[in-house]
């Protein structure tokens, strides 16, 4: 049975959730589920915007079929390739064949490498600024490459303000029957997630993000489509705050973000001091993590929201514990920059893992690094305590700048 919902008065939502994928891209846990967003335009001429992953192939042709109404489709505009969204295009093909593709040169390009057989198909293939009129309806094509993939476009309906956006302004999250993010309590039960999504898949390319935001400040948008959740019509700027946030590295809040690695429990106990030592200095804005059971995606997510980052680990195999270490890594691979950081180091013998910490964040971009830290031999003593209350004025002092 179909399922499908009206954006607006000719065009449809025909994508589908999928409740049942435990891992994103085979890597980030998801536990709301995800949309597959597809958009099908009725205009004199029938536009689908889009297609979604296999997984719910079955339910997306259903509602494809379900608007069309024995209508023809006419023309599948393909903005972004990534198989969650392109993996149901031969299905497309093989029930519309007359269909006629509009797609970038690059996307051509990765639809052969990924077997997508467009052979013997009509492909038109468009580049920025391009226009097509489909009736009523006459949309402009704008490249945005590296947001993620390197073929990405986006598509805006001059006729009534619509950014179809690709995977820019999507989101973890099935949407449930919901469509619109004014529909949910988007700070609340989203923002996390779009967060996560963004940070993570998208989150390396801020530059390429900016120049799109740059480009979308030109157009007069009304409505933006992205292809994983919600749709946004009503106080899209608030949306657009956060991608400025995010695509230009800067925090989203002061906050203190404490990661900790720990095998027996001593370094968490450090971390667990510092964390009430800045609550007694009236900074609460803290969040702890055991870097061992928190998978990195929601680290990355925080730390895209947080100013400030201690780092805290135990000395493993004479370098950093592997959880901690895979963590920086990919803080330094998602081009994560423009934090103010702090080291715990704990070691029994040869404690290395705090200057080995310092060096992975000196090779990342504008990481400050504290000079107060705190050196553990084992476990915490009395001793020590000084040390951390050192840290945690420093901290406090520079939360205030
Ligand atoms: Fe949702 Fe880049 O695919």
């Amino acid at each position: 049975m179909y399922c499908f919902r009206k954006v607006t008065d000719d065009l449809y939502w025909v994508g589908a959730d999928d409740h049942r994928l435990a891992l994103f891209e085979n890597i980030h846990p998801l536990y709301h589920g995800i949309s597959y967003n597809s958009y099908l335009l009725l205009d004199e001429k029938t536009v689908l915007f889009d297609t979604v992953d296999w997984a719910v192939g079955r339910q997306f042709m259903e509602n494809v079929r379900a608007v069309l109404r024995n209508r023809p489709l006419d023309y599948l505009v393909i903005n972004h390739v990534e198989p969650d969204h392109a993996a149901s295009i031969e299905e497309v093909l093989l029930r519309w064949p007359n269909v006629k593709i509009i797609t970038s040169p690059k996307a051509v390009l990765l639809l052969h490498q990924f077997g997508c057989p467009i052979d013997g198909c009509s492909v038109e293939q468009v580049k920025e600024g391009d226009t097509r009129c489909f009736g009523k309806h006459t949309v402009t094509f704008v490249n945005a490459p590296m947001v993620h993939w390197p073929e990405v476009m986006v598509t805006y309906d001059q006729t009534n303000g619509v950014l179809f956006s690709a995977d820019a302004f999507g989101s973890f999250h099935a949407l449930d029957g919901k469509l619109f993010a004014d529909e949910v309590d988007f700070d609340h039960e989203w923002l996390d997630e779009a967060r996560r999504y963004y940070t993570n898949i998208v989150g390396k390319y801020g530059p390429q993000v900016q120049s799109l935001l740059k480009k979308a400040d030109t157009l007069d948008i009304k409505m933006i489509c992205p292809l994983h959740g919600l749709v946004w019509r009503k106080d899209i700027g608030y949306f657009l705050d956060k991608y400025m946030h995010w695509s230009t590295y800067e925090p989203e809040e002061k906050g203190v973000m404490i990661v900790y690695a720990s095998m027996y429990g001593n370094t968490e106990t450090a971390a667990e001091i510092l964390a009430a030592k800045l609550a007694e200095r009236g900074v609460t804005n803290t969040r702890l993590y055991d870097v061992s059971s928190t998978h990195v995606s929601y680290l990355i997510s925080d730390l895209f929201k947080y100013s400030h980052l201690v780092l805290a680990s135990v000395t493993y195999n004479l370098g950093i514990f592997p959880p901690m270490h895979n963590f920086l890594m990919d803080m330094k691979a998602l081009n994560l920059q423009n934090r103010t950081c702090a080291i715990i180091e704990n070691g029994s013998w040869a404690c290395r893992c705090g200057s080995l910490m310092r060096t992975c964040l000196s090779e990342m971009k504008h990481m400050r690094v504290l000079e107060d830290g705190v050196v553990m031999a084992s476990s915490l003593h009395e001793q020590d305590l000084p040390e951390l209350d050192t840290l945690a004025d420093s901290l406090t002092a520079s939360l205030k700048e």
